[in-house]
């Protein structure tokens, strides 16, 4: 069986103030008025062959809210398995590994981000359909992305020898420093890791045990010693939070000789800041390359991003900002300073 697996446990901070810690971005409707980012990957799963319900792993203060979300998308039967405390993709991952083989003898987990805009869905339903092949071969399977631009924010991928479908991966450095990601980008024959991977339950957590033990230690004690209410699942909270706080990229994927890239192209993108979602609606640009939403008002205003949640904003005279109202605070910010919006988020904890 092919299971969806979808990581919907980030902060979002890079895109206060709309994403607050208690309805982070992706249960926002961000790039669709219709549906939130959640909402919009769990529909990208129709286009698969026959999947299983899928499973969600979030924060435990989320779960209203994504079981809320998944009634209104109609997807019925989810696991939702309830973190405790983030301790970011890896042990989310082992989490849901283990879920998907408490139902299935084996299963293929399809795992992607809450968080992510994929247009051509169609394509990442093929590219899946590729990789089951691979699984068989005893891959770990990524989404290679065509790099545009030296970004840090994302893992690198160096394609080696040709396999059935895609290339085996030789190389897996996750956010270089951006001297690193230049030298790639001129070297070409570099991918950009998706964030999205296929992958076989058991392959994966025999890759944990040999790459990240002490993440498949607590991930299985925190599963072994949960309970279900409903649709929740909730691992243990101190065996859970006893283990590492790290990403699936620095503990296998940096690491693993097993490792498979497909090549994808599906306009994607990380909806990660508020630049990202600039660009993703650039099909919504008005003739002076401006973007907005709500109640508002841009005289000689160009290349801006605004939006109005709950009065009136006007603008007068500006160029390549990020204007975003709510009713409780406002961000005006250069539309090129958006990475820097987390030094503002943490200025607004430490004064909390
Ligand atoms: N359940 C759960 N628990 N989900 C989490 C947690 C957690 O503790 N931490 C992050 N996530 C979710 C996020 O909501 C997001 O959907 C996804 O996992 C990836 O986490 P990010 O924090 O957004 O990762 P990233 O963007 O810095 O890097 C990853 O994605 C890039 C592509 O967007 C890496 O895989 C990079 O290699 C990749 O290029
Ligand atoms: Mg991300």
């Amino acid at each position: 069986p092919l299971v969806p697996v979808i990581l919907s446990g980030g902060a979002g901070t890079r895109l206060w103030p709309a994403s607050r810690s208690h309805y982070p971005k992706q249960f926002l409707p961000l790039l669709d008025p219709q549906r939130s980012l959640l909402q919009q990957t769990l529909g990208r799963l129709t286009g698969f062959d026959r999947p299983e319900a899928p499973i969600v792993v979030c924060n435990e203060v989320h779960r209203f809210l994504v079981a809320e979300q998944l009634r209104q998308a109609g997807i019925e039967g989810a696991d939702i398995v309830l973190e405790s405390a983030p301790r970011n993709t890896a042990p989310a991952i082992a989490l849901a590994a283990l879920q998907a083989l408490s139902r299935y003898d084996s299963a293929r987990l399809l795992i992607m981000p809450a968080d992510h805009l994929l247009e051509d869905e169609a394509a990442l339903a093929m590219a899946v359909e590729q990789g089951r092949a691979l699984l068989d071969e005893g891959y770990l399977v990524t989404f290679g992305i065509t790099p545009r631009s030296a970004h840090t924010g994302y893992g690198y991928i160096r394609s080696g020898q040709a396999l059935t479908h895609g290339m085996a991966v030789s190389e897996f450095v996750e956010k270089p420093d951006a001297a690193t990601a230049e030298g790639y980008l001129q070297a070409g024959g570099y991918f950009w890791n998706s964030g999205m991977f296929l992958v076989d339950a058991r392959a994966l957590l025999d890759a944990l045990a040999q790459h990240a033990a002490a993440v498949l230690e607590a991930a299985t004690l925190a599963w072994q010693g949960g309970c279900r209410d409903l649709d929740f699942i909730r691992p243990d909270a101190t065996a859970f939070e006893s283990g590492p706080s790290i990403s699936l990229d620095y503990a296998v994927m940096e690491h693993t000789e097993r490792a498979a890239v497909l090549p994808l192209s599906c306009g994607w993108s990380d909806i990660g800041a508020w630049d990202a979602v600039f660009e993703a609606r650039s099909g919504q640009r008005d003739a002076a390359g401006n973007v907005t939403e709500g109640d508002v008002l841009l005289e000689g205003t160009r290349d801006s991003l605004v939006i109005s949640q709950s009065r009136l904003v006007a603008t007068l005279g500006l160029a390549s900002v990020i204007a975003v109202e709510t009713e409780d605070a406002v961000l005006l910010a250069s539309r090129d300073r958006m990475q820097d919006l987390k030094q503002i988020v943490a200025r607004l904890e430490q004064a909390e």
